[in-house]
């Protein structure tokens, strides 16, 4: 049964790099920009353009699937996961890098069926490097196995986060908050890349210990969680309970250790959930 969802995993892997291609090409020049949400929910006209791209193709294979992505929500799409199989898309995750040409930018495309997900492909599109994995088959960054690092001692921990997109001064200030509540615990550092599928394949490859994060969305965590598992690692919701993939908060780590200890140490900053009506 689970053979079926291969063929669509290499199908992702075409489109991926397919659509990395478009975006590295069009990383060289000058973008068009426009806001969301917020004055920092950004978008250009490459992630519109590469989203249709990336859905109209599986359209064509898939017609029954369906499909949630960044660009198609921020349009008015509803974003809500039913047992269908379901395509997960974020067509560039790291736009604000993209805009500026700072070079951490990638496709992402998760699959789940009846809410479980399936598969998980991230294309980082300036290093090339592709990062996969198939529930029950491992992860990989171009074909060479993950395995998440071993650390459970904070004092010793390398933790990527990402910003959001709130700046109100009550969310700043939980924000500071909880990197300050880290730093104390002597952690060696904390990292933002601007690209929060990016730095989940970083806890996947063992290159960071931990990843948390509250404000990022179903298309950032859908590929990244089961490329993480798959690595050996933790995906939770940071109540410390299962992870739930539409209410716009993380924490991912090699151990459970490290998972829960930031989980019990960070405060909560309240996002509307992605399957708000
Ligand atoms: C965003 C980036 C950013 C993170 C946001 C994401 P986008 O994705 O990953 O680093 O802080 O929460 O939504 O908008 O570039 O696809």
């Amino acid at each position: 049964y689970s053979k079926q969802w291969e063929g669509c995993m290499e199908i992702a892997v075409q489109t991926a790099r397919t659509a990395g291609q478009v975006i590295r090409e069009a990383f060289k020049h000058e973008k068009e920009v426009s806001t969301k949400s917020s004055p920092v929910d950004l978008v250009t006209e490459t992630d519109r353009l590469v989203e249709d791209l990336i859905i109209s193709s599986l359209r064509e294979k898939y017609p029954s699937h369906r499909f949630i992505g960044e660009e198609s929500s921020a349009a008015g799409e509803k974003c809500l996961l039913t047992d269908s199989p379901t395509w997960i898309i974020d067509p560039i995750d790291g736009t604000c890098n993209f805009i500026h040409s700072f070079p951490m930018v990638a496709v992402s495309i998760g699959f789940a069926v009846n809410k479980e997900l399936e598969f998980g492909v991230i294309y980082h599109c300036l290093d090339k490097n592709l990062y996969t994995a198939r529930k029950g088959h491992g992860a990989f960054c171009n074909g060479i196995q993950l395995q998440v690092s071993k650390e459970t001692d904070m004092s010793k921990a390398l933790i990527l986060t990402e910003i959001g997109a709130k700046r109100d001064p009550a969310t700043l200030k939980i924000f500071s908050g909880n990197m300050e509540r880290l730093l104390k615990a002597q952690v060696h550092g904390i990292r933002v890349i601007g690209s929060a599928t990016l730095a989940l394949c970083q806890v996947a490859s063992g290159a960071a210990d931990a990843y948390y994060q509250f404000g990022l969305h179903c298309w950032d965590i859908a590929a990244a969680a089961v490329i993480i598992r798959e690595a050996g690692g933790n995906v939770i919701d940071t109540s410390g309970g299962p992870l739930d993939l539409m209410s716009r908060r993380i924490v991912a780590a090699g151990t459970v250790e490290m998972a829960h200890y930031i989980a019990q140490e960070i405060q909560t900053i309240t996002y509307e959930r992605d399957d708000h009506n």
